[in-house]
């Protein structure tokens, strides 16, 4: 749908469903595009529909790359996508064309971080299968048993975060208050600040000495992938491995074989591939395994701030002031 008049700068936005308090803020100043289904733009009607474009709102189901570009046309200023990550994004393509990007870094740190320790204690005390059991019957027949769905315990654990940035940190805060006897972290660079609360170690270490293997870092050719059989093996028969990053960051192939092998205590996926994960595929078939579909940053709060977040990058690219959350 279109509307307002035709000097105003042209916005592409890809979701109808974006909150209210950003919709407006874009209705009030732009002549707006917009997806009119509440799920991914087709990218037919991406490419046939984003040209002439100053702006793209857009999400990480939607893949910005030369082709794209290409189809908005040398009007595009500033891409604002409604999220942190941001592999979906061709960035040394955008640089090239001196397009602005615009992301939403702070604002969904702490539900990240909730929802990182979610899938964490899910993974780790069995949420899923003792679900399973509740229902199928298995409860009724071996009533409270001495070892009965155990799982594994985080006092006195050692905790590995790979990737500690803004999230990692506030997964190790959150995880103090569980009486965690060592922090690790392994990633590109040592923290001083952080040289009294946890040891930066290579990352063999971290996956040979953890009890709980967190990934919170972002996606790039150095992390893609370096979660594969090599490092599953390196890790103790009692870790947790737990990831709201990317799934690229995972073999999964390997991971699966892990779990399956009891190579590793379980997993705590919010992240996978492919997403959507198909319906049979195996992630959700493997007993030790807890999978939830990206609902990191999922919190009414982090959402709505997000969104008000891209709009104003978007506005204030267009009106040429500072982005509050500039990436290039
Ligand atoms: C992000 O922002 O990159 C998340 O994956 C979605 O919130």
């Amino acid at each position: 749908s279109s509307s307002g008049s035709g000097t105003k700068p042209k916005v592409f936005v890809s979701r109808p469903d974006i909150p209210k308090a950003a919709m407006k803020l874009l209705e009030d100043k732009f002549q707006l595009t917009i997806w009119t289904e509440p799920r991914p733009v087709p990218r037919d009607f991406l490419l046939q529909n984003v040209g002439g474009s100053d702006a793209l709102y857009c999400l990480i189901t939607d893949k910005i790359d030369k082709e794209l570009l290409d189809a908005a046309g040398p009007n595009l200023k500033v891409i604002g996508t409604m999220s942190v990550g941001h592999d979906h994004i061709d960035m040394p393509e955008v640089k090239k064309r001196g397009i602005q990007v615009g992301f939403t870094p702070n604002v969904l740190t702490n539900a990240t971080a909730e929802t990182t320790l979610a899938v964490l204690l899910a993974a780790s005390r069995r949420m899923f299968e003792a679900r399973e059991e509740l229902l199928n019957g298995g409860w009724a027949k071996s009533a409270w048993g001495p070892e009965y769905l155990c799982g594994q315990e985080l006092t006195d654990s050692t905790v590995g975060i790979y990737g500690m940035g803004r999230i990692g940190q506030a997964v190790m805060k959150r995880l103090k208050a569980f009486d965690v006897a060592k922090f690790l972290y392994s990633g590109r660079s040592a923290k001083p600040e952080l040289k009294d609360e946890a040891n930066f170690v290579d990352f063999d270490t971290l996956c040979k000495e953890s009890d709980f293997v967190i990934v919170t870092c972002a996606l790039t050719p150095e992390t893609k992938e370096i979660f594969n059989e090599r490092a599953f093996s390196l890790m103790k028969p009692n870790c947790v491995f737990v990831n709201t990053s990317r799934g690229g960051t995972v073999d999964q192939e390997a991971l699966i074989k892990a779990l399956k092998t009891n190579q590793i205590f379980s997993a705590g996926l919010d992240v996978m591939t492919p997403e959507p994960l198909p319906l049979d595929h195996e992630l959700t078939k493997i007993r030790n395994c807890v999978v939830v579909p990206h609902i990191g940053s999922a919190t009414y709060k982090a959402r709505t701030d997000m969104a008000v977040t891209t709009a104003k990058n978007i506005i204030a690219a267009l009106e040429g002031t500072p982005m509050p959350a500039k990436l290039c």
